[in-house]
């Protein structure tokens, strides 16, 4: 009787505060959070090894809406789930968000309380429990101005480099803060979008321009001259990638601050200055390094000529992959390079909706592009991706700022005038795997059969490092489907999955 008052104690208190959602007409609802006000997602309590628990996110509005159920002796539907937690994959590194200048100048323009209530729906317990977090060096289209932190005339000895104004307004304050909620137990890494000017063969921060050889080794101590001014402000980065989207440069009418990398030539950088300037400096030696930071598209190709030299294959820790082309390259590409490189991990490093042009950058509410979130997660997991990082934590209702105008949707859309934020469908999709899947979890066999066929629904599993079980279920189907999961070590968990809805079924 006491256990079950306890159990039934924890339940009513799981779910503290309720989403408060409002219609803005665009096939969905957002979550309103103002001064006083703001949904939150406690972390699960266990339950006893008879019951699951369900949360459940969908399209009529419910948003982690708990409830729990009692495994069954047999199943008593032919939709299956079977698991098989012996057949194990890839480990969890993280999920997070990025400290993009336009992030933190939309964090500034709320009341001091509502920048908290902001970093705790990410960061904290009772948000959705982010590990990661990237941060730009230096600006990106994300910024009101393009810079880097040595903007003079050239200086190889890096004698003027100093951090600018939004990395001590915009960015370490809200960093410092994260890291606090999640009590240092995140993962932060660092990604240049663009080298000083002087460094590059064209003389710009954008278009078609490359490191010139002579400042090679130049820009690898501009990394160490970036992690020396963090560290001193008490941020510490767990890694760092090789450049964001190197590939852009090669498209000369591109706005986007970049260094291009030709594939046979990021090896010689990485091998000759960047990797030994790393692993040799005493307080970086064991910073992790990420080659790519660019669309799956270009896997395996792109990495092959550098990762294939053993020297320069030391170096690299991981490949660091964007979501933007996902739709026109297979996911066959990630099982290629996870087989050529089996110890290299794979992680998502950036995502975001670009609209259609047919649409607005931001459609507050909108749950389908909740489940371009979800379901782009759910097939990286299904072909070794290890975490998935969005792209900024907070825009405007426009989209920015941004000083190229190249909007895009984000999962916090902050209203400055009304003192309101918009937790958007793409915020609990994510969370979906973000609250549930914590780092150390490993993906377990998880095979999906509709004997009904229904399509549109999909499934992944994990195993997590409390021996809890997490399966994550989207329906994209206007229709609920009724399934059960099969555990032989437990029975079948008979789960009713309503229309439009994304599910994450938890059991120990
Ligand atoms: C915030 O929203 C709540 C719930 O709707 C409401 O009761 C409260 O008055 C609002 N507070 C402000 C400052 O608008
Ligand atoms: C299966 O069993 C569960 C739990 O008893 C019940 O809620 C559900 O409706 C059943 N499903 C079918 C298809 O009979
Ligand atoms: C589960 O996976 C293990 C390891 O791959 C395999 O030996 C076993 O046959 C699988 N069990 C079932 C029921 O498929
Ligand atoms: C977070 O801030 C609180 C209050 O300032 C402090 O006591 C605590 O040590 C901080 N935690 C971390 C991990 O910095
Ligand atoms: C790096 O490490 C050295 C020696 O361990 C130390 O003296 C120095 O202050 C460190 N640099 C920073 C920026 O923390
Ligand atoms: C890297 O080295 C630092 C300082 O020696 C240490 O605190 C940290 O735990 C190390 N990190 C890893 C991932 O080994
Ligand atoms: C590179 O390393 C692999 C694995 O250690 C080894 O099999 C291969 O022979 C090495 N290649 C060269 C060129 O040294
Ligand atoms: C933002 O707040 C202002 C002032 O309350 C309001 O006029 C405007 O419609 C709001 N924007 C959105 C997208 O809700
Ligand atoms: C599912 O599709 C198969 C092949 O098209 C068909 O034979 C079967 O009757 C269908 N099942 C249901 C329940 O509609
Ligand atoms: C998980 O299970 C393993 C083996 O069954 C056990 O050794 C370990 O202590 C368990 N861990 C937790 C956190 O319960």
């Amino acid at each position: 009787m006491l256990v079950l008052l306890l159990v039934l104690s924890t339940l009513s208190f799981s779910n503290c505060q309720q989403c408060q959602s409002r219609d803005y007409g665009n096939g969905g609802t957002v979550c309103v959070c103002n001064a006083t006000y703001c949904d939150t997602i406690a972390r699960p309590q266990r339950v006893p090894p008879s019951q699951f628990l369900t949360y459940t996110s969908n399209l009529a509005g419910l948003r982690f809406s708990q409830t729990s159920g009692t495994f069954a002796p047999r199943p008593n539907s032919s939709n299956r789930i079977y698991l098989n937690s012996s057949r194990v994959y890839q480990t969890i590194i993280g999920w997070g968000g990025a400290f993009t200048d336009a992030t933190g100048i939309n964090i500034e323009s709320l009341p001091a309380n509502m920048r908290e209530m902001l970093l705790e729906s990410y960061y904290s317990p009772n948000g959705l429990e982010y590990s990661l977090g990237r941060v730009p060096i230096g600006g990106t289209d994300f910024s009101v101005r393009p810079y880097s932190y040595d903007d003079g005339g050239p200086d190889p000895d890096l004698i003027n480099f100093a951090l600018a104004p939004e990395d001590l307004l915009y960015k370490i304050p809200n960093i410092q803060r994260a890291i606090n909620l999640t009590n240092g137990n995140i993962k932060l890494f660092a990604s240049a979008w663009t080298a000083p000017r002087w460094m590059k063969t064209n003389g710009d921060y954008s278009g078609y321009g490359f490191i010139r050889r002579f400042f090679y080794q130049t820009w690898a101590n501009y990394y160490v001259r970036f992690l020396d001014e963090y560290r001193r402000r008490g941020v510490n980065f767990w890694g760092i990638t090789t450049g964001n989207e190197p590939a852009d440069a090669l498209n000369p009418f591109d706005q986007l601050e970049v260094v291009g990398w030709p594939s046979w030539l990021i090896g010689d950088w990485i091998l000759n200055n960047l990797g030994p300037t790393i692993r040799g400096s005493p307080n970086y030696s064991n910073l992790t390094i990420m080659i790519l930071d660019d669309q799956r598209v270009f896997l395996p190709w792109y990495i092959v000529r550098a990762l294939n030299n053993n020297r320069t294959r030391q170096y690299i820790d991981g490949i660091a992959v964007h979501w933007y082309l996902d739709l026109y390259s297979s996911p066959d590409l990630l099982d290629q390079t996870q087989r050529l490189f089996p110890e290299k991990f794979i992680l998502g490093t950036e995502a975001s909706v670009m609209p259609a042009s047919y649409e607005t950058p931001v459609l507050l509410g909108s749950w389908t592009r909740g489940e371009e979130y979800s379901s782009d997660i759910i097939t990286d997991m299904q072909h070794w991706v290890t975490g998935w990082v969005d792209w900024n934590m907070a825009l405007n209702p426009d989209g920015g700022p941004n000083y190229i105008r190249n909007f895009v949707d984000s999962t916090i859309i902050v209203n400055a005038t009304s003192a309101e934020f918009y937790k958007q469908p793409t915020y609990y999709h994510f969370g979906h795997f973000s609250k549930f899947v914590p780092r150390g979890s490993v993906r377990i066999d998880c095979n999906l059969v509709l004997s009904d066929n229904s399509t549109d629904v999909d499934s992944v599993a994990f195993r997590r490092p409390d021996n809890g079980t997490a399966v994550v279920i989207l329906n994209r189907n206007p229709t609920a489907v009724s399934l059960n999961i099969l555990d032989n070590s437990r029975g079948t968990a008979p789960i009713a999955i309503t229309a439009k809805s994304i599910t994450t079924v938890l059991y120990w």
